[in-house]
């Protein structure tokens, strides 16, 4: 045993079984030699889980291009080989969201990780996210803002662009169980931020921000949504 085999997901997964039927979907796309883009967040691991059973049943060679340090660390313990996409190019990837709309655009980015999580999907063929219908809603911005990662530098720059974007809603979102902000993986700032009207154009109009690294609203992007069953 080493620090790595010990790690477990300690944080509640909601409409687990219902997820888990949806995994073994996922884990039922991959062929040997595939390089697969895995997304962050409770559902991205256990379609990980998934996929780990049966490359080890079926002695199956994959890589993964993990979207995460967490995830990576996940893909380590289950034995999958991780690769970047400074190597390779994914075969598709998994990924879950934080809200979907009829046109299948999304709200990621609760964990903090849609920079890579986009990046990977502008790299991939095909996507898959797997969602439960809590996740459906008619609206973009009905239950969770829109994440932006912020060079830290530019906070003010950043916050004064998106108040001529007419957000609503600005915070920085703070670290958990202590003081003091959100860093993430890059080294940067999470602006959560809302807005009246979540329209077309949103996307690209936050990204020309000087200063934005990436938001979590992923609008347009060729994807298949997998509904996963609330249990
Ligand atoms: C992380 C993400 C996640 O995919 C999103 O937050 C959904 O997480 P979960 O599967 O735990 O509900 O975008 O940056």
């Amino acid at each position: 045993m080493n620090l790595i085999n010990n790690l477990e997901w300690s944080a509640e997964i909601i409409n687990r079984s219902g997820k888990e039927k949806v995994a073994n979907e996922i884990a039922a796309k991959v062929k040997d030699g595939d390089v697969l883009g895995v997304g962050s967040g409770s559902t991205s691991y256990l379609a990980l889980l998934a996929i780990a059973e049966k490359v080890k049943a079926e002695k199956l060679n994959i890589k993964a291009i993990p979207t995460s340090l967490e995830i990576t660390m996940f893909c380590s313990k289950l034995g999958i080989p991780v690769t970047s996409l400074m190597e390779h190019t994914p075969d598709w990837l998994f990924d879950g969201a934080d809200e979907v709309d009829p046109n299948k655009s999304l709200i990621k980015g609760r964990g903090g990780a849609m920079f890579k999580e986009k990046m990977l999907m502008r790299s991939s063929p095909r996507n898959y996210i797997i969602v439960d219908e809590s996740k459906v809603l008619d609206k973009l911005g009905t239950n969770f803002p829109v994440p932006i990662e912020v060079f830290p530098q530019a906070l003010l720059l950043v916050e004064n662009g998106l108040k001529k974007l007419d957000a609503t809603e600005i915070k920085l979102r703070p670290a958990k169980g202590k003081d003091g902000p959100v860093i993430t993986e890059n080294g940067n700032l999470v602006i959560d931020c809302k807005f009246g009207e979540i329209g077309e154009g949103l996307e690209k109009e936050i990204k020309s921000i000087t200063g934005v690294i990436e938001s979590g609203l992923f609008m347009g992007y060729d994807l298949e949504i997998l509904m996963a069953a609330n249990s």
